[in-house]
């Protein structure tokens, strides 16, 4: 009886791995159960991997760095700390997967980064609820809306909300200190599809920098900064939800963002109101701050995947 060949062992018509022919090797080397899919994208990934290797001429130290530092960085993820993340996002790789998946989407508000720090979920707060338990800080006043894309309010969208604090810091980075929920908060909109709610200005913040992506920025000459924002997933039945941010238009950082969020149609001016009758009116100190958002939701599916050219 012949003897059984090992699975996928007949690849005898194929040519050894070579410099040249590295990368169709290792594609031909993927079985008939690979989804289609899943062949278009290690293919590809493959390809890529094998051209950079040679445009660089890797030295064996060097991958073992690279191995290294790959190996540091899944150390450091624990259940509330995602390094590869930070990776994909100072390598600019998240802000491109977005861009990419949203391409020709004009109508609707751009998207941003997510970000690690939407850990918790935001308490439900009414509108007009101050979302700062601290105090410090710039007083400031958020008023927005929520519009489809012919520009009919959306009443009852979920407008999540969290920040950063007066120096720099959201909730969960220093449990001890900052009163857990604090500048966070899950609002929907009124019957215009209005919102509003009282805060403090945010302040630019360094993205965790005591892990193998911070040694990466070192290296590099780069600063860990994102300029100031606030967070927002907006939400509704029948629509693509939003996950973006607005930015201080004053922030030293605006240009130079860590991990490249930063979209023009996302700067604000975070307003000067010193107006004592509207302080009462909006029970804020005077003078307070003020920034407006309106945001534009597509309906779910319209131009939900974008062809690739
Ligand atoms: C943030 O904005 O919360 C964030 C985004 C990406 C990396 C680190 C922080
Ligand atoms: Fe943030």
């Amino acid at each position: 009886m012949e003897p059984k060949s090992p699975r996928g062992a007949a690849r005898s018509e194929l040519p050894l791995f070579a410099e040249d022919t590295s990368a169709d090797v290792v594609g031909a080397s993927f079985g008939i159960e690979t989804s289609p899919r899943l062949r278009e994208i290690l293919t590809s990934l493959v390809v890529h991997l094998h051209d950079f290797a040679k445009d660089v001429r890797l030295t064996v130290e060097e991958w073992d760095a690279g191995i290294e530092f790959l190996t540091a960085t899944g150390r450091k993820c624990t259940p509330v700390r995602q390094e590869f993340i930070l990776l994909s996002d100072v390598l600019g790789l998240s802000m491109l997967v977005e861009t990419v998946n949203n391409r020709g989407v004009r109508e609707s508000t751009e998207q941003t980064v997510l970000g690690p720090f939407h850990v918790v979920e935001s308490p439900t707060r009414q509108l007009g609820d101050n979302i700062d338990a601290v105090g410090r800080g710039r007083p400031c006043l958020v008023t927005g809306s929520v519009r489809d894309i012919d520009g009919r309010a959306v009443a009852g969208a979920s407008v999540d909300v969290w920040q950063a604090d007066a120096d720099g810091f959201y909730d969960v980075q220093k449990p001890e200190e900052i009163p857990a929920q604090n500048l966070r908060g899950l609002f929907s909109t009124d019957d215009h599809g209005r919102f509003w709610f009282r805060t403090i200005v945010p302040r630019y913040y360094p993205i965790p920098e005591d892990g193998p992506v911070g040694d990466l920025l070192r290296a590099t000459g780069r600063h860990p900064n994102r300029p100031a924002h606030i967070h927002f997933i907006v939400s509704a039945t029948g629509f693509a939800s939003v996950t973006t941010h607005i930015f201080d238009r004053t922030d030293p950082y605006l240009q130079s963002d860590a991990v490249f969020g930063v979209k023009e149609s996302l700067v604000r001016d975070f307003e000067l109101i010193d107006d004592s009758e509207r302080a009462v009116e909006v029970d804020l100190p005077n003078p307070f701050y003020e920034v407006r958002f309106d945001c534009v939701l597509r309906p779910h599916g319209k131009d939900d995947v974008q062809a690739l050219p």
